[in-house]
Order: structure tokens, then sequence, then C-alpha cells
């Protein structure tokens, strides 16, 4: 059984790449998959200072929610991100989140499959292209990870605009249901 860890990064109520994400997570389960899903609202992340102490440690000098959340990273088979796109990018918390698995490098753990959902107001095909591109630098350095596919969730840009979009939503169902 596949061990599947979404991490939600929007921090708003109705959040579009989370309806998205769950639906992922809906289809992973019926999949037979072990799923957990968390969102980053609320957690304690702080940025990764740069000291490189993890590298000797494997740990972070900084206390924080993030030394409970990397274990997670580290156990799961696929990871699932859900990004909003701010400024044709990922959003910062992500960011944050993906610098702060430094304690991770290189030791890359074990086999991952990464995968990308976002959400955007624009609908052209390219919206998330820079998104996914950050993410596959940060797959790149743990060897053993690949990127497995995005989903881009474009023309959403009101709270919960997604619920209405079924096209979005199956293509969600699908991603996790065939991981
Ligand atoms: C700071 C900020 C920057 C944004 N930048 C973009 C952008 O560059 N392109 C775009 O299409 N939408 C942009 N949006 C709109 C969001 O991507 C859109 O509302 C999305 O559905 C939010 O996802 P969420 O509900 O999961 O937070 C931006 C929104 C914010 C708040």
């Amino acid at each position: 059984m596949k061990k599947v860890l979404i991490i939600s990064s929007s921090l708003r109520g109705g959040s579009n790449s989370e309806i998205l994400a769950h639906e992922a997570e809906r289809g992973a389960k019926d999949a037979g998959s072990e799923v957990e899903f968390i969102n980053l609202k609320g957690k304690d992340i702080k940025f990764c200072i740069g000291c490189l102490a993890c590298q000797k440690t494997f740990k972070c000098v900084q206390n924080d929610d993030m030394a409970e959340l990397i274990g997670k990273v580290q156990n799961a088979d696929v990871l699932i991100f859900a990004t909003p796109i701010y400024y044709y990018e990922m959003s910062g918390q992500l960011k944050t989140f993906l610098d702060r698995c430094n304690p991770l490098f290189p030791q890359a753990n074990k086999f991952k499959d990464v995968y990308l959902i976002t959400s955007s107001y624009d609908g052209s095909e390219n919206t998330a292209d820079r998104a996914i591109s950050g993410l596959k630098g940060w797959i790149e350095c743990f060897e053993q990870s690949r990127f497995a596919g995005a989903l881009v969730g474009g023309g959403v840009n009101e709270p919960k605009s997604a619920s209405g979009r079924e096209d979005l939503l199956q293509k969600a169902y699908e991603l996790g249901k065939n991981i």
C-alpha cells in the first residue's frame, strides 16, 4: 500500500487548490492508498536560515512544526503538493516548506513520486510552468524522487469556485486514483 502525503499550502478559507487536493485524496483512497492530508494553515514553519547545520546533524536548529512534518515527508512514497499560483510561481509558504526539507538533503530517503496541484485565475495552459519548474528543481536535488505529474487548475479565482468545476475535480480525482 502506498503512503501518500498531501501538503496543501493555501492559507485561505474555501481554497481552490485545497478543494482539488481533497479530490486527489478521495481518488487515492479509492485506489487503496494510505493518505495523510496536511494543511499548512496555522503551522509554525520558519524560513530556512541557511546555516547548513542540518547537513551534519540531519536536524534543523529551529524548533517548530517542521520537526514533525519532515518525518512525514521522509516516510511518504508519494508527495502531492497543492498551491495557489502567486505571481506565476508557487506560494511562498510552499517554497518555505520545500526549503525546510533541507535536513533530508542529500539522503534522498526512499523513492518518491511527486505531484503538483495548482489553482489560478489565469486559465492558460502554461500558467503553472514556473511553479512546476521550481518544484522540479527541488526534485532534482533528491535523486530518488521524480516529478510524476501536475494538475493545473486554471480559471478559478474566488474561494470555492473549484467546487463548480467538474472538469478539474475529475482530473484531480484521477490524479489521486492513478498514483
Ligand atoms: C498574491 C496573489 C498573487 C496571485 N497571482 C496570480 C497570478 O500570477 N496568476 C493567476 O492566474 N492568479 C493569481 N492569483 C490568483 C490565485 O492564484 C487564485 O485566486 C487561486 O484560485 C487561489 O488559490 P487558493 O484558493 O487555493 O488560495 C494571485 C492571488 C494572490 C492572492
